[in-house]
């Protein structure tokens, strides 16, 4: 078991494999925390636990002038009466009152870990692998019962949560905010690490010191959003790739969010995670529940390196689902920075044949198959074949690629609809819209409201008609539009700020539906690039489109940022042509190449362009990398130079046996006489003897980590990989 009670002490200790979570029932039954951190025994509670009075907090008890929450380290924080920090939880009751009392009612520990209903949640495929704690805490005035769900695995350093709300009186109560995870620090010592961007600039890392008063991130666009990724760490202030505490919340959703530090006047620091309260709220009514999305929680004494790791580890084996789980990923083209919308039969299958004959293994048919498209401005919705463009069908055009000895993958964008598409003529109302105001377009399209069952079984039975009437292997899932006008025709007016969060409901539905009756299509999921890059969507689709943004350079910020929470085998990374459509950078084919490589691999130009001998160099890319598919993904990463910080980035890889390693090195611009410059490898046996593939030499571990392996560069945006196994 990794969850204890201890009756005494009223203590709850979660103990992952190298972590402890402990929390207490305290005075009049309200639900403290004590500690979480390092791995510790049940420590003794007066000198774990303070109470102190201070100017201007009013007590909790009337007896006891030094018990006041606005002091005490609170597990679920309601704002009730002597708490002025930031709630988990706000309510409103029929009365119109608001304070929410949440008291100690009872609690239970199960080996496993149940799954959430219509929620997307990391797993476990056996009881002994985690215990999961539920306890229930009630407001006794009113009947509002809260139970705080928590998981800790037994070995991986992970905590899950989630919380359950449970209306037990007889009047209807309005949730205003329920957050998935609060926890108290006594001090706010930590830098708060974010990963903020913008559409083809995702996820850089932001690293900034903690101040008075709040801080956060959030989405308010009705998806995760390239703006900012559900994800934030607090971290000692010298906590670097390989040392130093760090604590990472992240949230498994993919609509609007926030995530935050609230800094007190003790220079307490008060982290948090959830459902953004802008824009929702949800009436139960007598006898109903809510559940929240589920928060990771993930503490590491080794730097952000060990915190990635983790992430890494739990997300590609008890996150991601289905068979290309454990199955390599195919090499891909895609023709959409090829062609874009300007295509047909003839042009794709002359694509097709020239990616067959350099070994790629998928080929993937971008936008501008369907209805009308022969741009952005239509059909969306209309998802059967634009025949005059694939006089063949989908079916045919599918068959052929099979004949070239490749699989066949095909884009949808189901969520949305165009105006000018048969599906709006027929149901106008069937998009996001208030009555009577505008309809604001964006890239000419409107969002399908998914909280409507009708509309999510339009898109099931559309979407799975094509997939059930030609041999498609895979789909990229794009959703190119935030949400304005927030309202629904399918809900009554005090349930319109359910609209966000029952889409996301709808949109995961839908997915399961999806993706559980085509178990053998691999699906990628896309928002124009990385908007929408978070662990909700990566429980039903095991890889992302991480970027529209292909430049080698930028991409390796991305890739780099990215990979503080998410592993390369969720990233999809291709090779595009130069000058780069979004940067307008020539960089070098291996650079590209090389990049790439550090993802789920593919390759989105004109192959046809080519020259004789870059095509023989991407024979040789893909021989290269269907070797590195072998054990890349399911390696432990390390990230040894930080685009963020100049000119060099480097990263590797280190299979879980230890024998084989991949590593990279990036130089961007040339520096002339720069010095000796060294690739220093880590996480080697030093004892061992290395072999440098294809360079014919061996080194040991301990020369290769102490010493390393001279770097060489001449000219602009170079690249240089290394091999080794490990003798
Ligand atoms: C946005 C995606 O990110 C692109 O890769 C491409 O699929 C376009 N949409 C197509 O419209």
């Amino acid at each position: 078991m990794s969850i204890f009670y201890e009756k005494e002490q009223k203590v709850f200790h979660l103990q992952t494999k190298s972590t402890s979570y402990i929390m207490r029932i305290v005075k009049n039954n309200y639900l403290s925390h004590v500690y979480w951190g390092k791995k510790i025994h049940t420590p003794e509670m007066e000198n774990a636990q303070l109470n102190w009075l201070i100017g201007f907090s009013a007590t909790t008890d009337n007896e006891d002038k030094t018990y006041s929450l606005d002091f005490v380290c609170q597990e679920y924080p309601t704002g009730c009466g002597t708490d002025f920090r930031i709630p988990a939880v706000s309510a409103v009751y029929g009365d119109g009152s608001r304070n929410v009392q949440l008291l100690y009612q009872e609690h239970h520990i199960t080996a496993g870990k149940p799954g959430l209903p219509g929620l997307p949640a990391v797993y476990v495929e056996r009881e002994d692998e985690a215990d999961t704690l539920v306890i229930r805490l009630s407001d006794p005035l009113k009947k509002l019962s809260v139970d705080l769900m928590y998981t800790a695995y037994r070995e991986r350093d992970v905590i899950t949560r989630s919380v359950r709300v449970i209306n037990e009186g007889r009047e209807d109560v309005v949730l205003e905010k329920v957050l998935s995870a609060s926890v108290d620090f006594e001090t706010a010592d930590f830098d708060f690490i974010t990963l903020p961007g913008a559409w083809g600039r995702e996820r850089h890392i932001e690293r900034t010191t903690l101040r008075s008063g709040v801080q956060s991130i959030e989405s308010r666009r009705g998806a995760s959003s390239h703006q900012n990724n559900p994800f934030m760490a607090l971290a000692g202030k010298d906590a670097t790739e390989t040392s130093g505490d760090v604590y990472a919340f992240h949230f498994v959703y993919s609509g609007n969010f926030t995530a935050g530090v609230e800094v007190d006047q003790l220079f307490k620091a008060r982290a948090f995670i959830g459902l953004n309260e802008y824009d929702f709220s949800w009436t139960l009514e007598p006898g109903q529940d809510f559940q929240s999305p589920e928060a990771v929680l993930v503490y590491s004494d080794g730097g952000f390196g060990k915190m990635s790791r983790i992430l890494h580890d739990l997300y590609r084996r008890r996150l991601v689902r289905g068979r290309y789980r454990d199955e390599v990923r195919p090499i891909l083209a895609n023709n959409w920075e090829a062609t874009y919308f300007d295509f047909d039969e003839e042009k794709i299958l002359a694509l097709a044949k020239e990616a067959a004959d350099l070994g790629i293994e998928l080929f993937v048919l971008d936008d501008g198959w369907f209805g009308r498209r022969d741009n952005d401005n239509c059909s969306l919705g209309d998802w059967y074949v634009y025949d005059e463009k694939l006089p063949g069908g989908i079916a045919g055009l599918a068959s052929r690629i099979k004949e070239y000895g490749m699989k066949f993958g095909l884009w949808f964008e189901p969520e949305m609809v165009s105006p000018d598409s048969d599906l709006y003529r027929s149901h106008p109302d069937w998009c996001i819209h208030v009555p009577g105001r505008m309809r604001t377009e964006c890239r000419n399209q409107l969002i399908l409201d998914l909280s409507r069952q009708e509309v999510r079984d339009h898109i099931v039975a559309a979407v799975s008609h094509v997939l059930d009437t030609a041999e498609i292997g895979y789909v990229k899932w794009d959703m190119n539009r935030h949400m304005t006008e927030l309202g629904s025709a399918g809900l009554d007016s005090r349930r319109q700020k359910e609209m966000p969060h029952r889409y996301m409901l709808g949109l995961y539905e839908v997915l399961e539906k999806i993706v559980s009756s085509h178990p053998d299509v691999l699906f990628e999921s896309c928002s124009g690039g990385g908007g929408r890059f978070d662990p909700g969507m990566l429980y039903y689709m095991p890889q992302t489109w991480t970027s529209d943004d292909t430049d080698a350079v930028e991409r390796l910020s991305i890739q780099y940022g990215t990979s503080l929470a998410y592993p390369v085998s969720t990233m999809g990374s291709h090779v595009s042509a130069v000058p780069n459509h979004q940067a307008g950078r020539v960089t070098s084919l291996k650079m590209r190449g090389d990049v790439a490589m550090s993802g789920n691999f593919g390759y989105e130009l004109d192959l046809m362009r080519l020259t004789v001998e870059e095509k023989e160099m991407v024979r040789g890319q893909i021989r290269q990398y269907k070797d590195l598919r072998t054990f890349v993904p399911s390696a432990d990463m390390y990230r040894l130079l930080s685009p963020f910080d100049g000119n060099h980035t480097a990263w590797m890889f280190v299979s879980k046996d230890g024998n084989d390693i991949f590593a990279a090195y990036f130089e961007i611009l040339c520096e002339v006489n720069p010095g000796i410059r060294r690739m220093k490898f880590t996480a080697l046996d030093p004892d061992a003897v290395y072999e440098v593939v294809g360079e014919g030499c061996c080194y040991r571990g301990d020369e290769l980590m102490e010493i390393g392996l001279v770097v060489d560069c001449f000219g602009d945006f170079q690249s240089r990989t290394w091999r080794l196994k490990k003798n």
